[in-house]
């Protein structure tokens, strides 16, 4: 038996029948390939749910190293006058199980932004790509030049390119069942040193940022306001993703709440709702039921209040999708992952 306690942020104490940790590709493909056992790729466990004890390997990233490469521009593209102060490209290649943050503050310290608006979620850089994480207005995709991968049912190496992982809101191929057998061994990342600050989120609107550490403080007080800290309460993050509903939804909504609605219009001219905000206005927000709840501060978290049983979890998450679904005819669907006793679970069969 493997404790998988320490490897989910919900802190569920629920085990799997063998564990590995991967610290190379060579460990990878060491493995009878392909696998004769159902099997989990894990990095931090800070996006996943076990409903239950899972009966096959987990196998965990701890795949390390970053390595920077300055990407040389022609001498064309740059008048040489003005060569002090042109912006430098740097092509990022980091292995799998390096802690996202960790990244973000090493590449900071050597003058490498971009990644600033997403510090402090937790997770490795090898799952990032998987739901293409995103905060305040940044999303892991745009910069993402390609992966690098190993397809764990044939023991092929395989990199796919920035437009072959169809980034897209919580979402990259990787979601499809046919890809989830490859395992993202290194992402490889454009950067550059010019700090852009990114500033589309409500609340960055009037301030001002003099650098990209300015914009990592603010993100993370942010962050530190309104989301749990999974080291002394557990959680997953958003346990639900923000819905997508039409034009004529949101027009019903603005009615009824005075147009006080918080939402983004898409390309195509539908638009994406808050899950919070309605899980809240559906009267869910700070609830507890026995050792489970939802945060005061941000009602899409789910949080482990104690000694919580997987169980108690699935049933709040659906009580909660229940009054959404009831309130305002909204389905709400998850972002975190979830496994059971043979692999992963579709929402509908848990
Ligand atoms: P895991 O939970 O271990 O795995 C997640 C999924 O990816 C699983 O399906 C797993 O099988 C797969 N996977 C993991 N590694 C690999 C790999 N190397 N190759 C192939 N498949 C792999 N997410 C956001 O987008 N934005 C946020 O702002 C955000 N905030 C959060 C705040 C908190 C407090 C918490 C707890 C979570 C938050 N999340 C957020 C969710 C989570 O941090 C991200 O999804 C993160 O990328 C998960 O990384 P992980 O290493 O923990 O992945
Ligand atoms: N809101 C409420 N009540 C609540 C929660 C939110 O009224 O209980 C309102 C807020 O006031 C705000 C709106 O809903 O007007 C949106 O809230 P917030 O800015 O906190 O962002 P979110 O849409 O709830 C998303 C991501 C987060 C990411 C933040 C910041 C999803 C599912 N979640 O949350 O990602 O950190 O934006 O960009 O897209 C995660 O994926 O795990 C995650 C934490």
């Amino acid at each position: 038996m493997f404790d998988l306690s320490s490897y989910n942020t919900f802190n569920l104490h629920v085990s799997a029948r063998e564990g590995i940790e991967i610290k190379c590709t060579e460990d990878l493909l060491a493995l009878d390939l392909p696998l004769s056992e159902p099997y989990i790729i894990l990095g931090g466990g800070s996006d996943v749910l076990f409903t239950e004890d899972f009966d096959g390997l987990v196998l965990i990233n701890r795949i390390l190293g970053i390595d920077v490469q300055k990407v040389e521009l022609s001498p064309s593209t740059v008048p040489l006058n003005e060569l002090d102060q042109a912006e430098l490209f740097y092509e990022v290649r980091v292995g799998g199980g390096v802690v996202l943050d960790d990244l973000i503050v090493g590449l900071l310290q050597h003058g490498i932004c971009g990644l600033e608006n997403l510090s402090l979620i937790p997770g490795t850089v090898g799952a990032a790509p998987i739901q293409n994480i995103g905060a305040y207005g940044v999303e892991i995709g745009d910069f993402i030049s390609s992966l690098e991968t190993i397809n764990l049912r044939t023991g092929e190496k395989r990199i796919f390119t920035h437009d072959e992982c169809q980034f897209g809101y919580r979402y990259s191929i990787f979601k499809e069942p046919e890809f989830r057998s490859f395992f993202i061994t290194h992402v490889n990342l454009r950067l550059s040193n010019s700090f852009v600050p990114q500033q589309n989120y409500a609340g960055f609107q009037s301030k001002e940022f003099k650098d990209a550490f300015a914009m990592r403080d603010r993100v993370i007080s942010l962050r530190n306001e309104k989301l749990p800290n999974p080291k002394y309460v557990g959680n997953a993050g958003s346990f639900f993703k923000n819905p997508y509903v039409s034009k004529e939804t949101v027009e019903k909504l603005q009615d009824a709440y005075e147009g006080k609605v918080p939402c983004y219009l898409l390309e195509d001219g539908n638009y994406k709702l808050a899950a919070g905000w309605l899980i809240d206005k559906a009267q869910c927000r700070g609830l507890r039921h026995g050792q489970v709840g939802t945060w005061g501060k941000q009602a899409l978290v789910i949080v482990n209040l104690g000694n919580a049983k997987p169980h108690e979890v699935v049933a709040l998450a659906r009580y909660v999708s229940a009054e959404v679904k009831s309130k305002f005819g909204i389905d709400l669907v998850p972002e975190v992952r979830l496994y059971g006793k043979h692999g992963e679970l579709a929402w509908d069969q848990i």
